[in-house]
């Protein structure tokens, strides 16, 4: 057997991941109430019996007024503890770690879904609690034209803010989840507080460096007090956006984060002006944004995460073996096939027996491959001229 640093097994305080590959977070804007339905456990469940070792769950609110869309996942109520613990079990029963991200929309809450164009939702006598679903940010600066003004929060809700997150930590514990992830990228309300342009506050949490980072170190101090010791905490941060926060304010905070208890920063990069990097089209090579988890990995000596148009299982098997990060986190692609990590340890020839796919599955591709036949490594053409067909 080949050696692979994908499928290297790797381990975070007390868990260890069967391999390097991460389903990243990914919302499917279906969630009825802030709660799941059987499509997220479908959905989360293709990518763990496809073999990945650490599947994330969306970006899930920590406050009813933090929900983007009206189809966010949410923590903010022990109610939704028992449903999501449903959809844990099962990823732990295909062999994956579970995962959840964390967040607050901020100034990008109550939107329309992408595919209705984003923007300001409009009010709806549907959304019984619309008077809740109050848009907060450091400050009242609209994401741009369309999208609702914010209201700037005061001292009281950034409080209520923080303890938020630590409750709902807390409450992904106790649903089963052995890996968070709080979400400070993408224009949402950690990167809101990060980034100058859209921090104006004149208080301690606005204006120098370590003002605008307080709400972010906050957030991290009170989730790791209620998040057990022996799981790992994960960040994703905007490594750089286009509002004048840049690479090295990222290896800075990866250097204060990591005594704090953060054991790895998932580098994605964009979003504070616009809908999403991955629709404001930042640059759109093949591992765009592999840079920035190399230099936070080197610089700030944390582990890293590298996401962005990672496609091919030789890539991401060079970004680790090359030492860019310690993990590659997988998103659209595993949209397009959920059994990517299957089928890359076939690409990597690493798994030959079909060990990584579930046993129902397994037993019988091996048994094909044994007769000849390679299914998706070979073409029509190369598997009519090769193999033979065997019985049962
Ligand atoms: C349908 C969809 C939903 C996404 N939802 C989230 C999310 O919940 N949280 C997040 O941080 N990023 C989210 N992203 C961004 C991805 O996690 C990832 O960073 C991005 O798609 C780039 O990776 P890719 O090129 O492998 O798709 C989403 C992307 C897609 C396509």
């Amino acid at each position: 057997m080949t050696e692979s640093a994908l499928f290297t097994p790797i381990t975070l305080r007390g868990v260890t991941l069967k391999n390097r590959i991460v389903a990243a977070p990914m919302w499917q804007y279906c969630g009825v109430d802030g709660f799941p339905t059987d499509w997220h456990l479908m959905n989360l469940g293709r990518f763990a019996a496809g073999g990945a070792g650490l599947v994330f769950q969306e970006g899930t609110t920590v406050e009813r007024r933090g929900c983007g869309t009206v189809g966010d996942l949410g923590l903010w109520d022990d109610r939704f503890v028992a449903p999501l613990r449903r959809i844990v079990d099962f990823l732990k029963s295909c062999g994956a770690v579970p995962g959840i991200q964390l967040m607050h929309a901020g100034r990008k809450a109550r939107q329309r879904f992408p595919w209705d164009g984003r923007g300001a939702l409009p009010r709806s006598a549907e959304i019984a609690d619309w008077d809740d679903w109050d848009v907060v940010a450091p400050s009242a600066i609209p994401q741009g034209e369309g999208y609702p003004m914010p209201r700037a929060m005061t001292r009281e809700d950034i409080d209520r803010c923080v303890a938020a997150w630590g409750s709902a930590a807390s409450r992904a514990d106790q649903a089963g989840y052995e890996v968070l992830e709080l979400h400070a990228a993408h224009g949402y309300l950690i990167h809101e507080f990060l980034s100058p342009a859209s921090n104006r506050r004149t208080d301690g949490y606005g204006g120098s460096f370590e003002n605008r980072i307080r709400f972010a170190v906050e957030v991290v101090e009170r989730v790791r007090a209620a998040w057990p010791d022996h799981k790992p905490l994960f960040l994703r941060i905007s490594a750089m956006d286009e509002g004048g926060w840049a690479v090295e304010d990222s290896v800075t905070l990866a250097r204060i984060l990591k005594p704090l208890g953060v054991d790895c920063f998932d580098c994605s990069s964009g979003g504070i002006s616009g809908a999403s990097p991955i629709e404001t089209g930042i640059s759109l090579t093949y591992g765009y944004q592999v840079g920035f988890a190399e230099r936070v990995r080197r610089e700030a000596s944390l582990p890293t995460m590298a996401v962005g148009l990672i496609i091919h299982a030789d890539q991401a098997e060079d970004i680790l073996r090359d030492g860019q990060a310690d993990l590659v986190a997988i998103a659209r692609e595993l949209l397009h096939n959920p059994n990517w990590p299957i089928d890359a340890a076939q690409k990597l020839g690493i798994d030959p027996a079909f060990a990584l796919a579930p046993v129902q599955h397994g037993h019988f591709l091996h048994r094909r491959a044994l007769s000849g036949f390679t299914g998706s490594l070979s073409t029509w053409t190369t598997g009519m001229s090769t193999g033979g067909m065997s019985a049962g």
